[in-house]
């Protein structure tokens, strides 16, 4: 079955949770999708995963486009959404309506994906207004880094707590099609998945949320660096990789790899007559 923007407000109203997860090439999405991916998210988290920088400031529009592009191919059924990088839309309404345009257009991302509240209303009307949807970032929003001085849990004091509330309310009225919550209490969360008719997609917000995402590097433990607390590990792929890639230089040193059933054939009396002629 299809998955898009329509499908995901079903699930909330019918109260099915939705899954979403992190994707950035063309294989992982095929994997992803066959394992029944309801949504996939393009992330500027690439940054950090793929491209191995601290943060995701550095991340281009043309970084974003280029793995949308192998996400797109590999992706059938998943809903597929593309982060905006940082000042790709922050610039002005104008650059965000460009540049959301050339993620569907360039990408072929069936959404995107902003972070900031009412701050941005007018970017994600506009986008929509284009006839592209959007999904809206609150909580912890990595862009906004430096002026939050570090990646810390958002909405815990009261002057926040309304802000999010409000800036939840203001993205919806936007026309955000869902929400993604990072870092947030749980209650409050939850509280904010009860008020609001949009799906909210929680990481880091606790189980009350209509759905889930995660960077799929921390979840099956691919990513080198330390995972953060609410990622869980739903296996060890980084494990298995490892072990995989130790085994084949192992063999490969002691000569025993590659085996007969891992090479070709040629002729007998062929090989005779090479040898016959060359040694
Ligand atoms: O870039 C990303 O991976 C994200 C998720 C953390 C939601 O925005």
């Amino acid at each position: 079955m299809k998955h898009t923007v329509t499908t995901l407000k079903q699930q909330k109203e019918n109260g099915e949770k939705i899954t979403m997860l992190t994707c950035y090439d063309y294989s992982t999405a095929k994997l992803m999708d066959e394992a029944g991916a309801e949504s996939l998210l393009v992330g500027d988290s690439l940054g950090n995963t793929m491209l191995g920088y601290p943060n995701t400031l550095a991340v281009t529009m043309e970084d974003m486009i280029h793995h949308c592009k192998a996400v797109r191919r590999g992706t059938k059924d998943a809903l597929l959404v593309c982060d905006l990088p940082f000042m790709s839309y922050q610039t002005s309404v104008y650059d965000a309506v460009v540049n959301a345009g050339r993620l569907v257009k360039e990408g072929g991302a069936e959404a995107v994906k902003l972070e900031g509240g009412a701050d941005y209303a007018p970017h994600i009307r506009a986008i929509t207004n284009a006839q592209i949807p959007v999904c809206a970032h609150l909580g912890l929003t990595p862009q906004s880094v430096n002026i939050f001085g570090g990646f810390k849990v958002r909405g815990k004091d009261e002057t926040d707590a309304f802000r999010l509330v409000e800036d939840a309310f203001a993205v919806q009225d936007a026309g955000a099609f869902a929400i993604v919550l990072e870092c947030v209490p749980a209650e409050l969360a939850a509280l904010l998945t009860s008020l609001l008719t949009v799906p909210t997609i929680g990481i880091g917000a606790g189980n009350g949320t209509d759905g889930q995402v995660l960077v799929y590097h921390d979840m099956l433990a691919i990513y080198g660096g330390k995972s953060p607390k609410f990622a869980k590990v739903f296996a060890d792929a980084g494990a298995v990789m490892k072990e995989g890639c130790a085994a084949y230089f192992r063999e490969t040193k002691d000569g025993s790899f590659p085996a007969p059933e891992h090479s070709f054939c040629i002729d007998a009396e062929l090989m005779e007559r090479l040898r016959a002629r060359y040694n």
